[in-house]
């Protein structure tokens, strides 16, 4: 599958610097623009609990102005079901979220007989909308993940990303591979994120059973030195070297 690796870029630090002024910019709507030009193939943001980076506002205003698809990442409440039903996005990927964290630390638990993963998964599949699961690369993960009916997996790169040595690494690129391989053999699409940069990004891409790579951090970082339109260039550009090798 070289060459086919899609890319959502994730705008909420983008976000997250306005926030820090409380002023209008920079704007994660214009990133979003920005990264569509280079070529991203959707938009990622998570609305989370707190607010802190992506506003409502914003989620809003990007349903409106992306082009390609726009990925609404969100806690499994009521609250989010709401608004996803409302916005309409193309895609929901549900995450755990605990207000302490820094950034999503974890996968979803879906084997622990939660009933509202899969009610949310039922009610955003009425509405026309897919859902993906955020989950750790885990064989049962993956299995209690595929009985939630949901379309899609994001598999946790966060341990790949943060291994201190390449023997752990190769470790935690073996499970990565092979809970793609389980999520595809059991019908699920398959993506993955966190933690992606542009040196860990290639063996990442090249594993054919993943078709969608979620990256914000290193992109937006990059994007305040470079550009947006080079960041996000860059990155693409890694991954089809990953892809070919
Ligand atoms: N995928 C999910 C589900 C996430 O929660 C995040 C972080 O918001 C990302 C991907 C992107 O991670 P990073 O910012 O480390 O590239």
């Amino acid at each position: 599958m070289s060459g086919t690796t899609r890319l959502g870029v994730n705008v909420d630090h983008v976000a997250t610097l306005r926030q820090a002024r409380g002023t209008k910019t920079p704007d994660p709507v214009a990133a979003a623009v920005a990264a569509e030009l280079a070529g991203a193939d959707m938009i990622t943001v998570h609305l989370r609990e707190d607010r802190r980076h992506i506003q409502d506002r914003d989620v809003r205003v990007l349903r409106e102005v992306v082009s390609t698809r726009l990925n609404l990442e969100m806690a499994v409440t009521d609250e989010m079901l709401a608004i996803a039903l409302q916005v309409q996005p193309d895609l929901v990927t549900l995450v755990p979220e605990r207000r302490e964290e820094r950034t999503t630390e974890g996968g979803l638990d879906c084997t622990a007989s939660d009933e509202r993963i899969e009610r949310v998964v039922r009610e955003l599949k009425a509405a026309g909308i897919p859902t993906s699961l955020f989950i750790d690369a885990d064989t049962q993960q993956v299995r209690a993940a595929q009985a939630t009916g949901a379309d899609m997996i994001e598999l946790h790169t966060g341990d790949y990303a943060l291994a201190t040595s390449s023997k752990l690494q190769r470790r935690e690129l073996a499970r990565i591979r092979v809970a793609a391989a389980n999520g595809r053999a059991s019908g699920l699409q398959i993506a993955a994120g966190h933690g992606l940069d542009y040196r860990n990004v290639g063996e990442i891409a090249r594993i054919g059973e993943i078709e969608e790579l979620n990256i914000g951090h290193s992109i937006v970082g990059r994007a305040v030195l470079v550009g947006f339109d080079r960041a996000v260039r860059e990155m693409i550009a890694a991954m089809r070297v990953g892809e070919a090798s």
